[in-house]
């Protein structure tokens, strides 16, 4: 993490300020540091650059952790399924195993085929408006943040699809958040690959218990961040608390009468932030003014499953066909 972060930072849990004792710097990088609250004693580090601001109280459910763990596991135990996913032909490959091939040469480092592979998939795992209406959204985010200057915070970053297109088009600092370790270690690596990772710091936080100051950040971003947040009731108050600027949030919402992709929605929790109403009301509840911008919508199917990989999933929801209002939330 880059040291212009220092002054941004409180303790998640009391709100008091840190102290730092830093064990090794890379130019204006912190790259290991034993950090304390001088108010209630919690304990936090920097390790590998990477700024770990995780509490012990909040539920974690990182599914990072248990897919990647549960691939290489399900290979190690299976050797001629692996033979077949990693040696076929890539064109030759349902969608689905593409994607999985390229998490596995993700893993052995062997990024430049890791990204063909995840190119090839994408196409056959996302109809062509789903990809239409994502690829505006990025460009409007990419559009608005083009004047701001300063640090650029962005939330529930995940494999960094929306941070990877900031850095490749601005010149801001950006900071690349989840509350996963893992998925973050793992974008240090690709961001270094990529030639990216200069202008990024990496921070592990909750995004319901953020470790930023009142009103310290800016400029907010994330993509498809909110609804992937688990029990978000106190997520827009501690946003709103840390937001001094524009908080710009991609977002994609269900009809309301969609009664087969609502049993599911409900059924992981994440009836909030998937539905316009909800999401808005929510929004306004924690004292954000927003602005639905840059509307479009497009036809979205449940991603097909793997078949080398039998019935292995990519994303949980939809799981029947429907029509997604895509968004950019503009909320200050
Ligand atoms: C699918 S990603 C969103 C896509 C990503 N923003 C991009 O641009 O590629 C959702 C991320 O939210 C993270 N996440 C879920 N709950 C979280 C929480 N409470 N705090 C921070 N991150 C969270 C997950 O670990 C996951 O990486």
């Amino acid at each position: 993490m880059h040291s212009i972060l220092l002054e941004m930072l409180e303790c998640p849990v009391c709100h008091g300020a840190l102290n730092w004792k830093i064990g090794e710097r890379r130019g204006d990088r912190i790259e290991q540091a034993e950090v304390g609250c001088v108010a209630c004693g919690a304990r936090y580090s920097v390790r590998e650059g990477i700024g770990l601001f995780l509490t012990p109280d909040l539920p974690r459910h990182d599914l990072w952790e248990q897919a990647e763990g549960q691939l290489a596991r399900y290979l190690r135990e299976h050797p001629e399924v692996e033979h077949q996913l990693m040696g076929a032909p890539l064109e030759a490959l349902a969608p689905a195993d593409q994607f999985f091939r390229a998490l596995v040469l993700e893993e052995r480092g062997e990024y430049a085929q890791a990204r063909a592979a995840a190119d090839l998939a994408r196409p056959g795992l996302y109809t062509s408006e789903y990809l239409a209406c994502y690829e505006s959204q990025i460009d409007e985010v990419v559009e608005r943040l083009g004047e701001s200057d300063g640090p650029i915070v962005d939330l529930a970053s995940g494999r960094g699809d929306l941070v990877e297109a900031l850095a490749r088009r601005l010149r801001q600092p950006i900071v690349m958040t989840d509350f996963s370790p893992r998925v973050l270690r793992r974008d240090r690596r690709w961001l270094e690959f990529l030639g990216l990772y200069d202008q990024i710091s990496l921070l592990a936080f909750d995004a319901r218990r953020t470790p930023f100051k009142d009103g310290a950040v800016k400029r907010l971003t994330t993509n498809l961040g909110l609804p992937n947040i688990e029990q978000p009731d106190r997520l827009l108050s501690e946003l709103r608390r840390i937001v001094s600027g524009t908080f710009l949030a991609v977002s994609h919402f269900f009809p309301e009468d969609d009664e087969a992709n609502a049993a599911a929605i409900r059924q992981a929790g994440l009836s909030t932030l998937l539905y316009r109403r909800s999401a808005l009301a929510q929004f306004s509840a924690a004292g954000w003014q927003v602005e639905v911008a840059n509307v479009c919508t497009g036809s979205a199917r449940p991603t097909p499953a793997g078949v080398i990989l039998e019935g292995a999933g990519i994303d949980a929801l939809p799981v029947a066909e429907m029509v997604l209002e895509w968004c950019l939330l503009v909320a200050c």
